[in-house]
């Protein structure tokens, strides 16, 4: 299995405006990376590289596919090519919460899913020309299992996981690493008005430091905090009934009004 080193390339982080993403490119450049990040939020990027030189802007939406691939070109033309990928840029919706409706489902599916295709197809291709490089997808403990309030996010990273398995499959054997990150409860943006309580909740540095640790084992998962995590994939593998049972009990501090 490659595992991407800072000699090889450099990184490049989506959603890297904030949260996790932020706190993984911060964690990344510390660890001897130049990083390269994309977000909408220009400013946002731009203020993270006044701060760490070894961190570059490279504004974008992951929901413009001919812009993700003209990103790509433009990072490795200008700085080398990218070793290590984390797509992490992603969005939940709140009104998920009070009940289904296909225009969140849509928007949530167009990020989480088509965002991370659209990075995906450009890096895939110059990865497997050069016979290495490494992939992260940023995917969530909610993928594994239903949960109340969260059926589109939770498909999108069901989906997620499902297009890292199967990539995973097709090009381990020319050389790209195809990774899955799936945290529990990380106080970023996303949960800041979260009104159920959230257990295990880490901080995003916290987050950045088991991902980074992650991408330097190797190893298809990066799941954490660990007993949410074997709670969860406990469940995934349970016939229905038990499954639902242990879901339920897990998810009660999350039920809708
Ligand atoms: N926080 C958690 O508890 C948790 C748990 C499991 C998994 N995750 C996953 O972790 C990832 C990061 O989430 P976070 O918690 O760090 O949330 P966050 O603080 O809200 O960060 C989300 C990032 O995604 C970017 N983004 C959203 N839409 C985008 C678009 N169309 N194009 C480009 N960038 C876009 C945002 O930047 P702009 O707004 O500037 O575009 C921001 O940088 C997500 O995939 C999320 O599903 C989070």
């Amino acid at each position: 299995m490659y595992r991407a080193s800072a000699k090889d390339g450099i990184a490049w982080v989506t959603g890297a405006s904030g949260g996790i993403g932020r706190a993984v490119a911060r964690e990344l450049a510390e660890r001897g990376y130049v990083v390269a990040t994309t977000a909408r939020r220009a400013d946002e990027l731009d203020r993270l590289a006044a701060e760490e030189p070894r961190i570059l802007s490279y504004p974008g939406d992951v929901t413009d596919r001919a812009q993700m691939a003209r990103l790509v070109a433009e990072i490795e033309a200008a700085h080398g090519p990218i070793a290590l990928a984390f797509l992490n840029a992603g969005v939940y919706f709140p009104a998920e919460r009070k009940g289904f409706s296909a225009e969140v489902a849509w928007r949530t599916l167009e990020v989480n899913l088509g965002g991370t295709i659209n990075g995906l197809d450009p890096l895939i291709g110059v990865m497997k020309a050069r016979g290495k490089g490494q992939i992260a997808i940023n995917c969530s403990l909610a993928g594994y299992s239903g949960i109340p309030g969260s059926a589109a996010y939770g498909a999108s990273k069901a989906a997620l996981i499902y297009l890292a398995e199967a990539l995973k499959l097709t090009y381990d054997r020319v050389g790209l690493t195809f990774q899955v990150v799936s945290p529990g409860f990380v106080a970023t943006d996303m949960t800041a008005h979260a009104d159920f309580e959230m257990p295990f909740l880490m901080s995003a540095g916290q987050a950045a430091t088991l991902v980074c640790d992650g991408f330097e084992r190797g190893g298809f998962e990066i799941t954490f905090p660990r007993r949410l995590a074997y709670a969860v994939q406990l469940a995934s593998i349970l016939p229905y009934p038990l499954r639902f049972y242990i879901m339920r009990r897990i998810t009660s501090f999350h039920q809708q009004e």
